[in-house]
């Protein structure tokens, strides 16, 4: 497929992810590159994926998969459920053209995280980026996670009930948040670190979205107290959401957290 060829058949498709797929080949996505790469460094920049499993939940044009393969990782499974079916989206599609532009190495799952069984598998590394809000019932999806992660998470998530010194997630039963009836919960740092140590993680790390700022929250867990392996060393910048204090300096507003 010639260059022109290729950029017709992307442009036919709604891209989330804007990604080179050759040096004159760009899809237009929601998120722009330049944010793209502002998260990668917040998200992969520390990480030594070298040889290592990955998980990607959620993937949708499979981006992070991507990255990820790039960054030398060995086996990498691109999963998701609403998106790559759904028939306006066609996301599965645009995976798959992208896949085969790129001619990147990936297995591809259609499968919902929620219903996924003990079955499934550990991975070195798991991404829950950009998911967690878009899950009616997202409790116990932290012991699927938790199950799925054999050295670290990266979830990424929108928050809210940012100035709440308690943990706590506002609820937004219609189209309150971004116009997306999907969009179901807004958690505070406190609370998304309250579920991950009761699931088992035994260190979490929080930074603060690296373009939103704290409207949006990127932690790295891990199932070990100390770094080594794919983290093998946690930034000065990042905050031990375990550490006295903490959590309640990321209050907006002053309130002392108590979780
Ligand atoms: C906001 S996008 C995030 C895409 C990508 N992870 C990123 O951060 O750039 C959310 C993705 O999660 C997927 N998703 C939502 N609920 C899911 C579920 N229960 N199981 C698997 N994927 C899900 C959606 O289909 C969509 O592709």
């Amino acid at each position: 497929m010639d260059d022109a060829t290729l950029q017709a058949a992307a442009d036919r498709l709604t891209w989330f992810h804007s990604m080179e797929l050759r040096p004159a080949v760009v899809t237009k996505g929601m998120k722009s590159r330049d944010l793209l790469a502002s998260e990668v460094e917040a998200v992969l920049g520390p990480l030594d994926l070298g040889g290592r499993s990955l998980l990607d939940i959620g993937a949708w044009n499979g981006f992070w998969s991507f990255e990820a393969k790039r960054r030398g990782a060995g086996r990498v499974v691109a999963m998701d459920h609403y998106t790559w079916r759904h028939p306006d989206y066609r996301g599965r599609e645009a995976f798959d053209l992208a896949r085969a532009a790129l001619g990147l190495e990936i297995e591809a799952v259609e499968a919902d995280v929620t219903v996924l069984g003990p079955d499934f598998g550990r991975f070195d590394a798991v991404l829950f980026l950009g998911v967690l809000y878009h899950l009616e019932d997202p409790l116990p999806v932290f012991r699927t996670l938790r199950a799925l992660t054999g050295q670290v998470l990266v979830l990424e998530t929108h928050q809210d009930m940012l100035d709440c010194p308690r943990p706590a997630m506002a609820h937004y039963p219609g189209k309150e948040l971004a116009g997306d009836e999907t969009n179901w919960w807004g958690p505070n740092p406190a609370l998304v670190y309250r579920l991950l140590a009761r699931a088992g993680f035994a260190r979490v790390y929080y930074q603060d979205h690296p373009v939103y700022g704290r409207a949006r929250g990127v932690f790295h867990a891990l199932p070990e107290a100390t770094p080594g392996g794919v983290l093998p060393e946690a930034p000065a910048h990042w905050l031990d959401l375990g550490a006295p204090g903490a959590l309640a300096s990321l209050v907006v507003g002053g309130g002392r957290a108590t979780a």
